[in-house]
């Protein structure tokens, strides 16, 4: 009895320890309505299903929010209590499944004070964290990790590749009181470090001295020219002479054509410009280092971690192609409990969906075969051959206009996002003209 008590009350404490400030899973049907709020920001934004997709491990658990229209901004926000994470640590936790091969569009969260207006929430609203994975044709394809400090957001130095392929995939965010953090995808370690050093919030520790110079006799040749080499005398020769084994055309006439030349041929015995041996410079003293003081400007932070309100969790996004799944949102101030729900969730119903994936694949690629085989019968071989070659080209073209679409329109989603396609035209027209545009282009759109 007693040993029960000791184990009821570990367990206990251990319970309380985790605090779980917002969790979402959406297995209530369509209660999430009542708990997501649409920004009205826009007329026009994106409208949001809840669904398992198109493949799943588990038709009820596996359904979230989907993202339903292309070329569409989406925003929406949750509510929580709100807290501050001083002195804890903060996980955020989310799963994105890009099932229909995303080509550009957002996969990431936005963490919000608490005094955020939701109905008017927008790209600009100011965060406190942005994180998770954004695709945008084939150059972009990273984990975002921003923090805003001081009024201003800061992007983190390290690259961080996420996950590009049709999956469900879960993304972990840890920020630690001691101002370390780690980014996790699958419920494992993708990139870690310190704040100061992966993210430019504050001013560098070093600087190099203004005050110092380097000396007017510092001598960082490490060879020179060998004063005791001369140029040998028979060096200088020319670098072209006439061909020795032309000669004159018999129906050459001096009269008319003036007189004969042979042509000029590059000299075998030419040796281009002499130079002298190098030689080491007996007076080298290496390659002058700047001397570095400590920056007047630097002065740490140990609370660069700390959120003081933190209250909303939102997805603002844009996406060309749509059908991403939001699922299994999380906010905790305990990392164990968080890989705990990871395993859970995500790492319960992962190999079903992958194996439904593989099923739906492969009954595509049999009915596809079928296909070709009946056509292969039917048509004449020579065609056939063309036609291939045909799509082929077709294919690359389509694949290089849509890289430099994607590339090119990245900068104006901000704006003038959902007009992607009448990119480059958009900076110097007005708006009039610009409207006119879109509608002449958006049929040849991805
Ligand atoms: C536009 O959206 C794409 C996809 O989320 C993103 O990579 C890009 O940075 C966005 N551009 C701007 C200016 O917000
Ligand atoms: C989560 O699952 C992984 C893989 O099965 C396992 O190694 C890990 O210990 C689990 N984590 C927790 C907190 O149970």
């Amino acid at each position: 009895m007693q040993v029960l008590g000791v184990v009821a009350v570990i367990l206990a404490i251990y319970c309380v320890h985790a605090t779980v400030y917002f969790r979402e899973e959406f297995l209530d049907g369509d209660e999430w309505r009542s708990r997501w709020v649409n920004s009205k920001h826009k007329s026009d934004y994106g409208e949001w299903k809840l669904t398992a997709g198109n493949f799943y491990g588990d038709a009820e658990k596996d359904k979230g929010l989907q993202t339903s229209q292309d070329a569409r901004f989406y925003a929406t926000s949750a509510r929580f209590e709100p807290f501050s994470n001083e002195g804890k640590s903060l996980v955020i936790q989310f799963s994105v499944k890009h099932e229909q091969k995303i080509d550009c569009g957002g996969g990431y969260v936005k963490v919000f004070p608490a005094d955020l207006d939701q109905t008017a929430m927008h790209g600009e609203s100011s965060y406190y964290i942005m994180f998770g994975p954004d695709i945008c044709g084939y150059s972009t394809k990273k984990v975002h990790v921003i923090f805003n400090y001081k009024g201003k957001n800061h992007l983190i130095k390290k690259e961080i590749k996420c996950k590009d392929d049709e999956l469900t995939h879960i993304y972990t965010l840890i920020l630690n009181p001691d101002q370390t953090y780690e980014v996790k995808i699958d419920n494992e370690k993708v990139e870690s470090g310190s704040l100061e050093e992966d993210w430019d919030f504050l001013p560098p520790k070093k600087i190099k001295d203004p005050e110092a110079k380097k000396p007017e006799d510092w001598d960082d040749r490490a060879k020179i020219d060998d004063a005791d080499d001369t140029k040998p005398e028979e060096w200088d020769k020319p670098e072209n002479i006439p061909d020795p084994d032309a000669k004159k055309p018999e129906d050459w006439d001096e009269d008319m054509d003036g007189e004969w030349e042979p042509p000029m041929i590059p000299n075998p015995e030419y040796k281009g410009e002499w130079k002298p041996k190098q030689i080491d410079n007996p007076n080298y003293k290496g390659s002058w280092v700047h001397p570095e003081i400590d920056n007047p400007e630097y002065s740490p932070d140990s609370t660069i971690y700390k959120f003081d309100s933190i209250g909303v969790l939102g997805l603002d996004l844009w996406q060309v192609k749509s059908g991403t799944i939001f699922d299994n949102f999380l906010i905790t101030d305990d990392v164990k409990e968080a890989e705990d729900i990871a395993n859970e969730t995500w790492g319960v119903t992962k190999e079903p969906e992958k194996k439904m994936k593989q099923d739906q694949d492969d009954l595509k690629r049999k009915e596809e075969e079928e296909k070709t085989k009946e056509q292969a019968t039917e048509a004449d071989e020579d065609d056939e051959v063309d036609d291939e070659d045909e799509d082929l080209e077709e294919e690359e073209e389509t694949k290089d206009d849509m890289e430099e679409i994607l590339s090119l329109r990245s900068g104006h989603n901000t704006t003038w996002g959902h007009l992607y396609c009448s990119v480059g035209l958009q900076a110097d027209v007005g708006e009039l003209s610009f409207s006119f545009i879109l509608v002449m282009i958006l049929p040849f759109c991805p």
